[in-house]
Order: structure tokens, then sequence, then C-alpha cells
């Protein structure tokens, strides 16, 4: 087909009768549409390098971009290509998730898969596979086994994102020492550095975009580097190996994902697409992945009034894990994160990388038999934690016996963490030298695999600080419940700056595109260590269990701080952390976010608010809940005189009945939001 395709590519004729001249083959487009056909991904060659777009309603999303790879042995696979005969599928399926924002998520799309043969040398080939949806496009590569490719050893891969019509970006540094814990910077696209995925782009003329992937397996993640103008082009995560991903064949890439919509909600709400991605559960009956809500011996490590290390100020203690779990207890939260416990944090844990970590031995002071039989008492779980400070080799080792350990004091969830800076993740070759790897790289995409599955073998769901991006691998093992792999809420206690007040409407529609996230929510004592001043308001904590995502959901703040702040600490105790359905109410990137979720299995709904350092007004519409049933609302709002800039305690909390019919007009101060709790009037 279809030299009006090409044309669409925005090439001339006499470019097209050029580039078919050097190449007879370069006058073949295969298109693919999405559902409701206003998506379109066409591949075809130019120059005989495979080139493709995307259109949304004919006009161009993504700008012809070219795709590739960097091989060893055989080199460069992008030139003198061709491409074979498509074949098409579709599919239109709900598939129910065991947890998360939404139990039914819809995977309805029409896919294409296109072989690309080299016209030269070994005639290698690869498959490209895309899947369109009606807000976005999922496309990866199949390595199929070919004697001239069989031990694949991908150098970098060259898929390029070049985004049509100027837009904004907002994004975070890839490549940089701290990981994924950046501020956000907004800038023309233009301007983008060197970028983190997700990364989201609005357009001049409103279209919004948002590039990441999916089912990171056994692969390096990709980071986007700019190339020129508004072409990012993937740059794979490095390795201690020559290669950056080595595979044997045959097998395939993550997919590479772009979400499109009209505004930042649609943005969130299409990226349900990048779970349907991933492969369905792996793990069988996962009814024992729960999700919960803690709160943890943790805060107070941050405020530095209590210690990791052992000595005076430890804080993990026999005495205070009791205090906690009666805490717990008392007001009704299923778990005690406990972070110190065991031994290797004295001295210089982060300098020593973690060489000293045993993850199945307390300190003396720490009786992990009578923590975990009161806990049992008291119907409360213990959260594990284990600490790798990066050395991933170190904890791979320990990891069966420390599983069992926790699985033995039956402990259902393990934050773990690989405090290091990128490029220093540790583990060991076969000779006992060091190895250097990075958070993102394949080694340690593997890393988090094998944690995992080890997991859940003893039935115990991980929660990952300093992780690997979220790609979705939720659906496929169910007990990957939550990560951080952003600035969450410790920024707040000593980050220089702390997370500005725009932090949480920037997550929402970047690093939220990608899954949960363990922010930590809720200091609503409002201040760090030393004493200084938290820029948000104490509505605005409320606010984030309700933006924020994530199955599990701390209550951050010091125990003594909740019983300060009953009125807010109702509403923290109130809502839940799990969903049945998700409503994106309004919001712009950076801006502001308002957010309705309705309980799992409940009849109960929630609402927050968050806005950045501008007060805001905004009107809930409870449109979303079912016609005809009046339900009970009430709002935690900031208050008279409230916001940052005034008194960011100041509070004001009402009830009225709404409807399905009912508008309520709310301000939001600055550096605020608002929470409402919704349950059917009796
Ligand atoms: C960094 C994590 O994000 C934080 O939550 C934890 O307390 C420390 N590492 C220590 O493990
Ligand atoms: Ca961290």
């Amino acid at each position: 087909m279809h030299i009006c395709n090409l044309a669409r590519f925005g090439l001339t004729l006499t470019a097209l009768l050029s580039a078919s001249t050097a190449a007879a083959r370069d006058d073949m487009t295969h298109e693919v549409c999405s559902p409701d056909t206003r998506t379109c991904f066409l591949l075809t060659t130019v120059g005989e390098i495979p080139t493709y777009r995307v259109t949304r309603d004919g006009k161009p999303v993504i700008a012809p971009s070219r795709l590739g790879f960097m091989l060893r042995g055989d080199g460069k696979f992008e030139h003198a290509t061709a491409l074979g005969q498509a074949s098409f599928s579709e599919a239109d399926e709900r598939w129910e998730q065991p947890w998360g924002e939404n139990r039914w998520v819809r995977d309805h799309y029409r896919e294409m898969k296109v072989p690309i043969v080299e016209l030269i040398g070994g005639k290698r080939r690869i498959e490209l596979i895309a899947r369109v949806f009606d807000h976005g496009v999922g496309f990866r590569f199949a390595f199929p086994d070919q004697p001239q490719l069989h031990d694949v050893q991908i150098d970098e891969e060259l898929t390029e994102f070049n985004i049509a019509g100027t837009a904004e970006a907002w994004w975070i540094p890839a490549g940089e020492w701290n990981r994924y814990e950046y501020l956000y910077s907004r800038t023309p696209a233009n301007q983008v550095g060197t970028a983190h995925s997700p990364i989201s782009f609005r357009r001049d003329d409103g279209l919004h975009i948002a590039i990441h992937e999916a089912a990171l397996v056994n692969y390096a993640s990709f980071w986007l580097q700019r190339i020129d103008g508004q072409r990012f082009r993937t740059r794979l995560s490095p390795s201690s190996q020559p290669s950056k991903v080595r595979r044997a064949a045959p097998f395939e890439t993550p997919w590479r994902t772009i979400l499109i919509a009209e505004d930042a909600p649609g943005l969130y709400a299409a990226s349900d697409m990048i779970l349907s991605l991933n492969e369905p559960n792996k793990l069988g009956d996962v009814s024992w992945v729960k999700p919960l809500k803690y709160i943890g011996i943790w805060w107070a490590m941050h405020l530095d009034q209590a210690s990791w290390h052992s000595g005076p100020k430890h804080g993990a203690t026999t005495e205070n894990t009791l205090k906690y779990i009666d805490f717990a207890a008392k007001h009704g939260f299923d778990a005690v994160l406990v972070e110190g416990w065991n031994d290797g944090w004295d001295g210089n844990w982060i300098g020593d990388h973690g060489r000293n970590f045993d993850f199945a031995t307390a300190y003396p002071d720490f009786d992990m038999d009578r923590i975990a039989a009161h806990a049992r008492k008291m119907g409360v779980a213990i959260m594990g934690h284990h600490e790798t400070a990066g050395n991933s080799g170190r904890y791979a080792a320990q990891m069966d016996a420390a599983f069992d350990y926790y699985a033995r004091h039956g402990i259902p969830a393990v934050k773990t963490g690989y405090v290091a800076d990128a490029g220093g993740v540790l583990h060991r070759d076969k000779d006992g030298n060091d190895i250097w790897d990075w958070h993102d790289g394949q080694y340690q995409v593997r890393h988090h695999q094998a944690v995992v599955e080890a997991a859940a073998k003893r039935r115990i769901s991980i929660n990952a600080h300093e992780p690997v991006k979220d790609t979705g691998l939720r659906r496929t093992w169910p007990n990957m419940v939550s990560r951080e792999g952003a600035r969450g809420m410790e920024y707040q206690a000593w980050g220089d700056p702390p997370n500005p007040p725009e932090h949480e409407a920037n997550l929402a529609f970047t690093r939220m595109l990608s899954g949960p996230m363990d922010y930590t929510p809720g200091i609503v004592s409002l201040v760090g260590k030393g004493g200084r001043r938290i820029p948000s308001t104490l509505a605005k904590q409320l606010a984030n269990y309700v933006v924020i995502y994530s199955p599990v959901q701390m209550a951050a703040d010091l125990p003594e701080h909740y019983e300060a702040r009953p009125a807010a600490f109702d509403f923290i105790k109130r809502v839940p952390a799990d969903w049945e359905v998700t409503r994106v109410l309004g919001g712009a990137i950076g801006d502001y976010a308002v957010f309705a979720r309705q309980r799992r299995g409940g009849d109960d709904w929630y609402v927050g608010g968050v806005t950045d350092k501008a007060a805001r007004d905004f009107t809930v519409d409870f449109a979303f809940l079912p016609a005809g049933k009046r339900y009970s609302a009430t709002i935690w709002r900031d208050g008279a005189g409230g916001g940052i800039d005034g008194d960011p305690f100041a509070m004001a909390i009402e009830t009225k009945t709404v409807t399905a019919a009912t508008t309520w007009p709310v301000r939001m101060a600055a550096g605020g939001g608002f929470a409402i709790a919704l349950t059917p009037a009796r």
C-alpha cells in the first residue's frame, strides 16, 4: 500500500521517488488503527530504515521515528531492511485486578505484527508487534531464534519518539546519581535532556502524550535521550557486562508505550493500557496479597529522633514496637513497619555498601518472637524491612533464608530498599570480584523479579524503595504491590529543597501513570527535621491518600502527632487503600489534581484534591455517584486564613447530603487541598 499513507508521513513525492529508487521496498506501509479508528500506528521503511509514526484523527502525534538496534557481533540492525507481510488480530477482554485502582480493566486493541528483514549480510529478522488502543499505542520487538541471531547482545536500542507539534514536557533526569528522586522539571520539549519515563508532554493544542514502557522483564530500562528538536531516542540503562542486554532468542523486548489523551485526567485514565500489556497473573491464588494501611517506626528516624543503628536512640526496640502495635490495633491499622531491627546498620551502612547487613538476625534489643506473638494477638501484622544499600548480591544470597525467617513470624509484606548512588548496585562475579550495576539495568531488573518470586513462594508482598520504575508487572506478579521510584515524603523531613507544593500534582500525571507509589503520606504535624515547616496544608495531607494511589498506604507521622490532630486522623483512619473504581475529576500537570475513588467491594466514595502553590477553586461534580442515591458527604478542607503562607493547619470540616446531581464548589488554599468521604445516607 499506500502512496497516500506515505504522503501522510510528510514525505514529498520527490523524496518518495528517490527513496524508492534507492530501495524498491520503501513503498510498503502497514497500518493498524485503534478500535475507535482514531489512533493509528503506521510502519514503513524510509531509506530502508524501519520507521513508524502515530496519528490521531489523521494528524501526527509521533512524527516519523526510526527503529533499530545496535547488536554486538553483526552490527547495527537498522539499514537495508524491508518489511514483510503484516498479520492482524484484535482483542476485547475484561480482566479483574486482585487489588488496584479499578477492579475491572478493559483490554481492547487491534494488533499488527510485521517482520522486519535485513536485505544484506546475515539477513537477520526481527518482528515488530504493535497494539493500538483508543488512547494509546504499545509496540515491542520479537527476536525469533535464528542461527545468525541466537545469543542476542544488545548494545543499544534505537527506538525513536519524535513528538509532533510544539509541546511542553514534565520530566526528571535519567542517568544521574539519585536514581528517580528528582524534582520534576517543566520545560519546552525541545529543552529536555535525558529523561526517565514516564515523561508527559502537553502540546500547544492541548493534546497530552506520555511515553513509558510496559512489561520490563529481563531487559534494561530505557532512558529517553533527546537527540534534536523534540526527537527522543531510547538509551538503555548501562550494564557491567559488555552489552546492555543479553538474551537467548527467542524473546520479546518490553513494550514501548505512548499514551494519548485530550487532557491530564485522560492520561491517567488511559494508563491502565500499561497494565494490560503485561502478562496475566502467574501466581494463581493471590487472595493472600492484601492491601493494607500501616504505621511505622520510620518518621522518627527521618526526623533524627531515633536511629536505625543500635544504641541509645535505637528505634526498633521491643518496647517501642509493642507500643506501635498497640497504637495500630487501637486505631484500626493493619500493619506496623519496623526499620532498623536487623544486624548491619551500625557504622556507615551506605558507605560500606551494606556489606554487614544480615537479614535474619535481629538486634539484641528486638525480640522478634515476642513481637510477632503480640502482633498476632492484637490482629496487626508486622511489615518487614530489608535495606540492602544496593548490595543486591548479598541480598540475593540471603533472601531465601530472610523470607523464611519472616514467613515463620507471620510477616505478609516486606519493604525493600536499595539506597546507593545510581550505578552503585553491588554484586560479585564467580571469582568474588565486586561488580557494579545500575538500579534500572538488566541485572537489577532480574534481581527484582527474583525477589518477588522468592517472596511469593512464602506469600509475602514486596514494596521496593530505590526500585526500578514500575512497568505494570503487578499484573503478572500481584505481590509486587508498591514501590517508591520518585521523591517521597522523606524529602519533607530532610530534602534540600523539600518537595514543593506542585509535587503531588506533578506525580499524579507523570510517575503515577506507571503504577502505585509508596509515597508515605499523612504528616499531620507539618514539620520535618529540626522543626522545619513542610510546604503543605493539613487538608492536603489527607487529600494525598486519594490522589497518590498505593495498595500499601502509610500513616507516616508519629503516633503522638496523630493523637494531637484527631479530626485529621479521623479521615486517615477511614480512607481505604483498595478501590473498586477510580475517576479523575480534574487536573492539569503540576497545577492540581482531583480524584474520586470507590472503596473496593463497598459503596463509600472518597474524593481528594491537591493544588500547587496557587490557591484554586474547584467545583466537585458528584455525577460519578449512582443516580438517585443520597450520600452523606463530609469534607476536610482548607479553612479561612489557611494555606502555606497563612495558617496551614486551618481546616474546616462540614457534612452535607449530596446526590449525583449535586455540585460543590471548594476552595483550595495555596499549597492546600481537600478530602471528602461519602457514605450512603440513611
Ligand atoms: C530510603 C527509603 O526510601 C526510606 O523509606 C527508608 O527509611 C530508608 N531508605 C532506610 O532504609
Ligand atoms: Ca528513597
